[in-house]
């Protein structure tokens, strides 16, 4: 493994959360960026929500990879450079590395160093045959993907649990047009798609009974105590997700029960009782809604995998 991760919380690094805090939370509607979430207790905790009953979304993906790992390793055809848009920790990567046709290389990319670096290392040892190359960068900026050793036939961007649905659609499309940038002449992208559906599913699987995305959500107040020196008082915000029609997509709020101050370095912010800081979209998408996007990017879609139930799509798209 060529060993390109360093440790994410440079002082840069948290100068940009600090900005992005303070920019969030200056708003008329506060919001935080969901990307702020995944430390390493937010990754864990998002793991958790991927063994709940309610939450659908990891489980059906991981499922329908299984089933359709032969047809998707010819769709992504020999020789392929894979470059996954976050660490490439889950089963659903590890599924697809055992079954590429002599992939020419795995590039992981994620903001988080440590977290990669563990990762490459735990990959390297179970596929000793694959070159894997970790880049340390925010894949919503532009980036070099590196050259592996051996000669690459394509690049595929893969990114899958439908983080996709996270961003607001300006930013997905941007994202795309990037994929398709980054993905090259005779490039794919491969990209977990989560569906619409049933409201009453969809509103138990953010809200879940025992509290695991409430203490995913409340993650991010904790980061911002601890690694900015926060006084966010994590009991007096309370987890709330809800559906908003309109735009066809969950909203993870926190709601502060009442009237507070909370600093942040210099900087202070008043929360009214009720007011809400807006943490998290998770947009929901039909086949042929996503289809568009994807074609306004640049890409055409070649093939779509969906589960029995039409709860989540796996696409393939390519390089118009
Ligand atoms: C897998 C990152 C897309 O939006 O469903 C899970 C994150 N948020 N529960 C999603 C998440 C709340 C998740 N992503």
């Amino acid at each position: 493994m060529t060993n390109t991760a360093t440790t994410p919380e440079t002082e840069a690094a948290l100068h940009t959360m600090l900005s992005d805090v303070v920019e969030g939370l200056s708003q008329n509607r506060k919001t935080l960026p969901s990307k702020y979430f995944y430390d390493e207790r937010g990754s864990k905790l998002f793991d958790d929500i991927c063994e709940l009953d309610e939450y659908y979304v990891t489980r059906t993906e991981t499922a329908l990879i299984q089933q359709q790992v032969g047809d998707i390793a010819a769709a992504v055809g020999s020789n392929a450079l894979l470059v996954e848009y976050g660490s490439g920790s889950s089963l659903k990567t590890r599924l697809l590395l055992r079954n590429l046709i002599a992939p020419a290389g795995y590039v992981p990319i994620d903001i988080s160093g440590d977290y990669l670096s563990q990762v490459g290392h735990s990959l390297q040892a179970e596929f000793p045959h694959i070159e894997i190359m970790p880049v340390v960068a925010d894949f919503t900026k532009s980036f070099e993907v590196p050259s592996p050793t051996s000669k690459e036939s394509r690049r595929v961007i893969y990114f899958p649990g439908s983080t996709i649905g996270n961003f607001r659609r300006e930013d997905a499309m941007a994202l795309l047009v990037g994929m398709a940038e980054n993905a090259g002449a005779y490039g794919g992208v491969l990209i977990g798609v989560d569906l619409d559906k049933d409201r009453d599913v969809l509103r138990a699987a953010y809200n879940d009974s025992q509290g695991v995305t409430a203490e995913f959500n409340l993650n991010v107040l904790k980061r911002i105590n601890d690694e900015l020196g926060g006084t966010f008082d994590l009991s007096k915000f309370k987890h709330e997700a809800v559906f908003n029609d309109g735009r066809s997509c969950i909203e993870m709020h926190l709601i502060s029960t009442e009237r507070q101050t909370a600093n942040v370095c210099k900087y202070s912010f008043e929360f009214e009782e009720n007011e809400s800081v807006l943490t998290e979209y998770s947009h929901k998408y039909t086949i042929h809604a996503f289809g568009e996007m994807a074609n306004e990017a640049g890409l055409n879609v070649k093939n779509v995998w969906t589960d029995a139930n039409n709860m989540f799509a796996v696409m393939y798209l390519e390089r118009a």
